[in-house]
């Protein structure tokens, strides 16, 4: 069974898509079997692997009335072992589409079921907003990634964003975890920076990565490119952050799944 991590703050710029295309890539480099799903109608992900005319299907056909499995939608990338399910511009109507609809919020969780076995992680990638699509996110998800960046007000919505996360986890999906918060587009030269990486911290404490995502302007460029950070500059500050988180986030999977074992083998022992 796939790993779901969904990827959301409801501000936009704080580098969602960019740990999203870069945390898959890297998983799919460890040789996970990786689905990034896009569901951002905005389609910064997509893009950053196919050419606009390429993307035909979306997971917005999958939401909507199920006229097309998710299975149908996904598509492999050039890159070993990572596949995308694309999003479309469509997508922002989405939103209008589910009103009144009961099971709304549990269109993504059920339409991945048939993919959960073909997949050992799979990365959503959520729109700057709290709405629907990143609702979807948030009920399909395992584990919650939440990237902020060091800046002034980095901790401006925060607790809305909690607050929603917090009401995810009391109906929709109790077994939803933080995996962790990462600060991205971190500039070590500025006070205001190690200021706000300080203020996190206070917040966050241990539920802060480690690892910190500096600046790094290959990483702005590497989508232009239809380029992963490893394969764009696999030698820059940009891809050894984000091999690095990657390897924080595995090692934080595995213990919590580690310890869901444990207690469930001390349960049926009992
Ligand atoms: N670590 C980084 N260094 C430099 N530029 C970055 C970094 N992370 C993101 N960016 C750039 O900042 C902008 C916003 O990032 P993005 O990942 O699209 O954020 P979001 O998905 O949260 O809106 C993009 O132009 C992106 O290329
Ligand atoms: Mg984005």
């Amino acid at each position: 069974m796939a790993t779901v991590i969904a990827i959301a703050n409801q501000k936009g710029g704080v580098g969602k898509t960019t740990t999203a295309i870069n945390l898959a890539a890297a998983f799919a480099r460890k040789k996970k079997r990786t689905l990034l799903v896009d569901l951002d109608p905005q389609a910064n992900s997509t893009l950053t692997f196919f050419p606009l005319d390429e993307v035909t299907h979306s997971v917005y056909e999958v939401l909507t009335d199920h006229q097309m499995t998710f299975p149908e939608i996904v598509k492999p990338t050039r890159f070993a072992n990572l596949c995308v399910a694309p999003a479309k511009i469509a997508l922002a109507k989405l939103e209008a589409n589910l009103v009144g609809q009961f099971d709304a919020p549990f269109r993504l969780k059920d339409a991945l079921v048939p993919s959960r076995d073909q997949f050992d992680m799979i990365v959503i990638d959520t729109p700057p907003t709290l709405g629907i699509m990143t609702v979807n996110g948030l009920v399909a998800a395992n584990y919650l990634l939440v990237p902020i960046q060091a800046a002034y007000y980095a901790l401006e919505g925060t607790d809305d964003f909690l607050e929603t996360f917090e009401r995810i986890r009391a109906r929709p999906n109790p077994d939803l975890q933080l995996v962790g918060v990462v600060i991205t587009l971190f500039d070590k030269r500025t006070n205001l920076a190690r200021d706000s990486l300080k203020q996190v911290r206070q917040v966050f404490g241990d539920k802060l990565f480690k690892t910190v995502i500096g600046k790094n302007v290959r990483l702005e460029e590497s989508p232009a490119y239809k380029e992963t950070i490893f394969s764009f500059a696999p030698d820059s500050p940009g891809a050894e952050d984000y091999e690095r988180l990657a390897r924080e986030v595995l090692q934080r999977v595995a213990y919590r799944e580690n310890k869901h074992t444990v207690s469930n083998a001390r349960a049926t022992s009992a």
